[in-house]
């Protein structure tokens, strides 16, 4: 397995280029299931999660093909993939494939939609905590269909077809509101979403259903509504910026102390994040171009932070958060209340000689001028990448393991700090 070296203690200085959104790209993938017509999304990065995604949609009849390289494009813009889905071949999705990414539970909205029936595998538990699935059925159930758990899969059906209905989710669900979408656009009469999901992946796919012909407003509200239609057809769709990439660099910098433009940024995506990021006395500014984030050599000022759903501050910069503050001059607390387990970078973070305690569901991060390389590893994406950039501003050597974590959510992560200046590479598992 691949192991990624980093020496630390390097400023970060120059540019790199912020790649579309995984977490909007897999829905938007998704969505291709709701029409015979191709739709074609631009800007996808290219990340295993993604090629994942393409193998289990492939499944249920769905031809991909990626798009070459255009002339004067360069290698930082993500692919263009056209996705037809002309005819439905298998509305099962098997444990094998449903168990390896928790989103692809998500086809059976689209499934069940046009067909009328999806046999999907319940996804198991995962790293960050039990992650349920009761309201994405709940929301299936308000329009209609009829679902039964059978062997370790959710069987929906819904013969004569799905009709609107009212949906309140008394929890945000990311998930959940995606889900209720996908399946409202395409059911008889019209639908409201109440406790909706507020996240810009969610408005990136009501935007690109809309193109497809879908009827939508409220999207970015915690309110949607949706007119159901008989049909959808294809569209073309470019992937919004990715917000937690540009996060996690945006963190890097103020770790690391530098100057770097993060082109293509939408300071809009975070504001949360980087208003917290100001406060620890890191500057930022935003402009057309992106987001250029610097830090001199003043101290990093410990802030307290809890995670809430858009526009709170999100779960999925909650591990670099702490990476970062374990450098702060102070104490500070760090609150997760969306996912239960979502703390095991604390482990990690402490063999780099950071100070962390846990009660409950706040960490205690003591800050400290100094940390240490070592070799780490992580159980999931966001917290292995904590450890890249707590590597980034420790003293001599730390190796990354298990970066298979890393593929999944971050494209070409070490050329584009190498390219910044940071001493990192990868190494493969014979090198
Ligand atoms: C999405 O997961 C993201 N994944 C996650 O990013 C992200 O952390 C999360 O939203 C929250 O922002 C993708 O977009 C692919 P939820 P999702 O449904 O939709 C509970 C990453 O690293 N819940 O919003 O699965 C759930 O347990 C990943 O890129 C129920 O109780 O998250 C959690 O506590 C990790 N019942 C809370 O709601 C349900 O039926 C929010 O989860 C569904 C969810």
């Amino acid at each position: 397995m691949d192991r990624i070296r980093i020496v630390g203690g390097h400023p970060l200085i120059g540019s790199l280029t912020i790649g579309g959104a995984k977490n909007a790209a897999l829905p938007l993938m998704i969505a291709s299931l709701l029409t015979r017509e191709t739709l074609t999304l631009h800007n996808v990065p290219r990340l295993s999660d993604v090629r994942q995604l393409l193998r289990i949609i492939g499944n249920h009849g769905v031809d991909a093909a990626i798009g070459g390289k255009r002339l004067g494009q360069s290698e930082d813009q993500g692919d263009s993939i056209t996705l037809s889905a002309r005819d439905i071949v298998d509305t099962t999705a098997p444990y094998e494939l449903v168990s390896r990414m928790r989103a692809s539970f998500w086809v059976i909205a689209p499934l069940l939609a046009r067909m009328g029936e999806a046999r999907v595998s319940l996804p198991g538990g995962c790293a960050i905590g039990t992650r349920p699935v009761d309201l994405l059925l709940m929301a299936l159930e308000a329009l209609g269909a009829d679902i039964e758990i059978e062997n370790g899969y959710v069987v929906a059906r819904a013969p004569d077809g799905l009709r609107g209905g009212h949906i309140v989710f008394p929890k945000v669900t990311v998930g959940g509101t995606h889900t209720a979408l996908m399946a409202a656009v395409l059911a008889r009469g019209d639908t409201v979403i109440d406790g909706a999901a507020r996240e810009p992946e969610v408005v990136d796919l009501a935007d690109c259903l809309i193109k497809m012909g879908a009827k939508i407003t409220g999207a970015g509200t915690s309110r949607i509504e949706v007119e159901g239609v008989g049909q959808l057809g294809g569209a073309h769709h470019t992937v919004l910026p990715d917000r937690i990439e540009t996060g996690t660099y945006a963190m890097a910098v103020a770790m690391t102390g530098g100057d770097v433009l993060l082109e293509g940024a939408r300071a809009d995506l975070l504001q949360s994040a980087l208003d917290v990021l100001a406060k620890t006395g890191t500057d930022i500014l935003a402009d057309d171009q992106g987001i250029r984030i610097r830090r001199q050599t003043g101290a990093i000022m410990p802030i307290d932070v809890a995670t809430a759903p858009f526009p709170g501050f999100p779960t999925d910069l909650q591990a670099q958060f702490m990476a970062l503050m374990t450098r702060a001059q102070g104490t500070s607390h760090i609150r997760e209340t969306i996912f239960e387990n979502r703390f095991m970078h604390v482990q990690e973070l402490a063999r780099l000689g950071a100070q962390i305690r846990l009660d409950g569901d706040t960490a205690i991060v003591e800050g400290r001028n100094r940390l240490k390389g070592a070799p780490v590893m992580a159980t999931d994406l966001r917290a292995s990448v904590s450890l890249v950039i707590a590597g980034l501003a420790a003293e001599g050597e730390t190796t990354v393991h298990r970066v298979y974590h890393l593929d999944r959510g971050f494209e070409a992560l070490e050329k584009k700090l190498a390219r910044c200046g940071a001493e990192i590479e990868r190494l493969s598992s014979d090198g």
